[in-house]
């Protein structure tokens, strides 16, 4: 099984800050970074270092031929990867004492996708094939049109959530994987199980991961409901442990068939262990460093 993953790559502006600016204020920040970024680059990191063989697709400008040497760099097939005229997307990052973020997205040429594109790239992958998205890149809703055409495994992460994703057709897809905020905005509900409920209501063909940060994590599908509690941790920043934790559930669930419970756990090991170093596509561990860290806990 290969997998595609159509998505964004971003130039990450990390700013350290002892809290997130308010309305109105002005703060000073005590480091600045540029690290690799976009959710597309991360999630395409934690899939091969969790041992995918993955093909990302997307869009830089000539600022950003250093995120596709990035890629490379991690085992990822990046000849799907294309020069568009438009600069390089990025994201403001503020990341404050206790690790949480605020994030700023310019889309750039992470939005010069165009049907001729996706086409052409569709015609690399197959039936049985995963196709992995998230929300920075557009024209997902024909992406997804056409690899459901093609008896593609679809997985969206409909993240950042926006009111484009309801013209999406997730219904046709095998996974949604998203966090609370995003869920919210999706169901109107905080509450997991209604959020559950809803979800598997809305899309009984297709298996829901909620994440809930130090809350721990959901599996749903319309047979079962599966909990994962979240680790003890101290975060230095939580920028891309939602990334990492998809990453390594997709890898886990789909390619090596592990049960949701288990893959489940690996995930969430991989998402802490991505909190521990600053920065995004960075601060991913290796597979061999998730096992050797469950190992170490006692998971
Ligand atoms: O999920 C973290 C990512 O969100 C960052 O790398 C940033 O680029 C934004 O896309």
């Amino acid at each position: 099984m290969k997998v595609l993953n159509f998505g964004s790559l971003n130039q990450d502006y990390t700013y350290r800050v002892s809290h997130i600016v308010q309305e109105g204020e002005t703060i000073s920040s005590s480091s600045l970074e540029i690290y690799p970024g976009g959710k597309g680059l991360n999630q395409s990191v934690a899939l091969s270092l969790a041992g995918a063989e993955t093909f990302h697709a997307g869009l830089i400008g000539n600022d950003g031929l250093w995120l596709k040497e990035y890629c490379d760099r991690y085992g990822i097939d990046t000849s799907f990867i294309g020069l568009a005229e438009e600069r390089t997307g990025n994201a403001i990052i503020q990341v404050d004492d206790k690790g949480n973020n605020s994030i700023i997205l310019f889309s750039g040429a992470n939005h010069a996708v165009s049907v001729e594109l996706i086409e052409k790239i569709l015609e690399n992958f197959s039936e049985g094939d995963l196709l992995l998205l998230q929300n920075e890149i557009n024209a997902s809703a024909y992406i997804i049109k056409k690899a459901k055409e093609k008896g593609m495994v679809i997985v969206v992460n409909p993240s950042p959530y926006t009111e484009e994703i309801a013209k999406w057709n997730l219904e046709q897809t095998d996974l949604l994987i998203m966090n609370e905020i995003e869920a919210f905005q999706m169901t109107g509900e905080q509450t997991p199980m209604i959020i559950l409920d809803k979800l598997t209501g809305r899309y009984p063909e297709t298996s829901i991961v909620l994440t809930l940060g130090d809350k721990g994590a959901y599996f749903a599908d319309k047979e079962k409901r599966v909990y994962q509690q979240a680790l003890d941790i101290i975060p230095v920043d939580t920028t891309g442990a939602g990334d990492t934790f998809t990453g390594y559930f997709i890898k886990a669930f789909f390619l090596e068939h592990e049960s949701p419970e288990h893959s489940l756990e690996i995930a969430t090991y991989a998402a802490a262990m991505a909190t521990f170093r600053e920065g995004a596509a960075v601060s991913i561990p290796a597979a061999a460093e998730v096992d050797g860290f469950m190992k170490k806990r006692g998971g």
